[in-house]
């Protein structure tokens, strides 16, 4: 579902370059959760940004479903990845109330007013359909990350990648939401790229996970691997010993 190909990301010039994403290349099987893992800082935003049409100064190959996709993407490009933030504050407008934000995907590609589709995608992520009437300052944060998933999957892509989708949030709200994620996966048969700094989040939901360092992958681990607490290099093990245990 997802190939990429000797990606890169430099920022800045000449004289001030930060070569943060460096020749990746990773796949990911359609319905597969892919975990990513790092050290803040070492480029798992940017990787993912570049995936979603977001980050737009990258070279190498990035194809979904067989189809190489550019920086500039057209509408139905854009359809097939979307992204889920930590922070739904950051991806939803304050004075925007819930139903205008959800419609909003629906009415950029001119696909009607959104409304009916709107309503919809709050029952599905458990939500009341009312809430479109409301502000997202009137929501709790993990119904405000409800409605951030909601809003990524209202133009049905076959990809969401997940940056920290769950560690702005309260331990027990927490797993409502990767609950939801992975019951989500399971009915459209979604292929997922999550990170998280959070190892109990990535062995709960990730078939395999990537160990990233400076722009690099450096490890590979199976979900067995988690659980059994089995790394291959000595960098896993660092981390994996400093912030998730
Ligand atoms: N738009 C940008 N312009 C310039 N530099 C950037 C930009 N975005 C990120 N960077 C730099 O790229 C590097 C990687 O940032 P990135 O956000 O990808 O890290 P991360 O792995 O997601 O970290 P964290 O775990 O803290 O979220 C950092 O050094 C950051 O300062
Ligand atoms: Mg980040």
């Amino acid at each position: 579902m997802i190939k990429v190909e000797n990606l890169d990301v430099v920022y800045g010039s000449k004289n001030a370059s930060n070569h943060v994403v460096r020749s990746v290349s990773f796949d990911v099987g359609r319905g597969e959760t892919l975990g990513i893992v790092g050290e803040s800082g070492c480029g798992k935003s940017t990787l993912l940004r570049s995936l979603a049409g977001l980050e737009r100064g990258w070279t190498g190959s990035i194809a979904f479903d067989g189809k190489p996709v550019g920086t500039a993407r057209s509408r139905e490009e854009l359809k097939l990845a979307q992204m889920v933030f930590q922070d739904p504050y950051g991806s939803l407008h304050p004075r925007h109330r819930i139903g205008t934000a959800l419609a909003e995907p629906l009415r950029a590609m001119g696909l009607g007013d959104g409304w009916s589709e709107a309503s919809r995608a709050l029952r599905q992520v458990g939500l009341p359909e009312h809430f479109a009437n409301r502000f997202p300052h009137e929501l709790s944060g993990g119904q405000r990350q409800r409605v951030a998933i909601a809003r990524a999957l209202i133009l049905s892509p076959p990809i969401l990648l997940l940056d920290e989708p769950t560690s702005a949030l309260d331990l027990s709200i927490q797993a409502e939401v990767l609950n939801l994620l992975a019951d989500q996966r399971e009915e459209r048969n979604l292929t997922y790229v999550l990170v998280s700094h959070d190892l109990s989040v990535i062995a709960h939901m990730c078939d395999r996970v990537l160990v990233m360092q400076n722009g690099i992958f450096v490890d590979e681990l199976t979900k067995a691997d988690l659980t059994e607490g089995v790394t291959h290099a000595a960098y896993s093990r660092e981390l994996f010993e400093a912030s998730f245990l």
